[in-house]
């Protein structure tokens, strides 16, 4: 078990791109998230690693513009994505703490619907946002395309909930 105190959630620089990677299990996303790096250092986007030791062992990004806040039309709507902790550190509260981090700040931002993405046979993510609040409001085929690392178009094609959580100030 980790050291709760010893977690520690932080925005991600720069220097964090590689690690981002996970040793190659994440490489093809790399353009994507060099993308969402100067996305964040527009003000579109945050992205925030959760930080032991020195090691990166978590991640969560925010975007405030996404395409879903059509189905919020009276308020400001943000998304959080590409959620994951290492395998060894799950089950101790830490993708939690990143999902709690991120709804403060779309509050700090006068935020108040979060919208999540979830593959409807993960069962797992999809019972620890119903747990955090979320719920089911729409579904998506999940059809979408992306630029891997050695500029090969990759398609991926995963049926998705869309899950929302209205946020207050507790
Ligand atoms: C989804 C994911 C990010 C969750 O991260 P996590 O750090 O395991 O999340 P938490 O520890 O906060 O919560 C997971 C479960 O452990 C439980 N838990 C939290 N702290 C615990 C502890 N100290 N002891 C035992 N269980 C604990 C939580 O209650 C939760 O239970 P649930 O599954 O019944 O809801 C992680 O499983 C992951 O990276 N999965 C692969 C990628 C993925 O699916 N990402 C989501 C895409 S939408």
């Amino acid at each position: 078990m980790v050291d709760q105190a010893a977690v520690r959630i932080r925005h991600a620089t720069d220097a964090d791109l590689l690690a981002l990677e996970w040793d190659g299990e994440y490489t093809r996303y790399r353009r994507m998230y060099n993308h969402a790096m100067r996305d964040s250092k527009r003000g579109n986007r945050v992205l925030l690693v959760a930080e032991v030791e020195g090691e990166i062992i978590g991640q969560i990004f925010i975007y405030f513009r996404p395409s879903w806040s059509r189905h919020f039309p009276n308020e400001q709507a943000g998304y959080l994505h590409s959620f994951r902790v290492k395998p060894q550190f799950r089950k101790q509260g830490i993708g939690t703490s990143l999902v709690h981090h991120a709804e403060s700040i779309l509050l700090k931002r006068a935020y108040h619907r979060s919208i999540i993405s979830v593959a409807k046979d993960n069962l797992n993510a999809v019972r620890l946002y119903q747990n955090l609040g979320y719920s089911i409001f729409t579904e998506d085929p999940g059809r979408w395309s992306y630029v891997d690392d050695r500029g090969r178009i990759q398609h991926v094609d995963e049926p998705v909930h869309l899950m929302q959580k209205c946020l207050t100030l507790e």
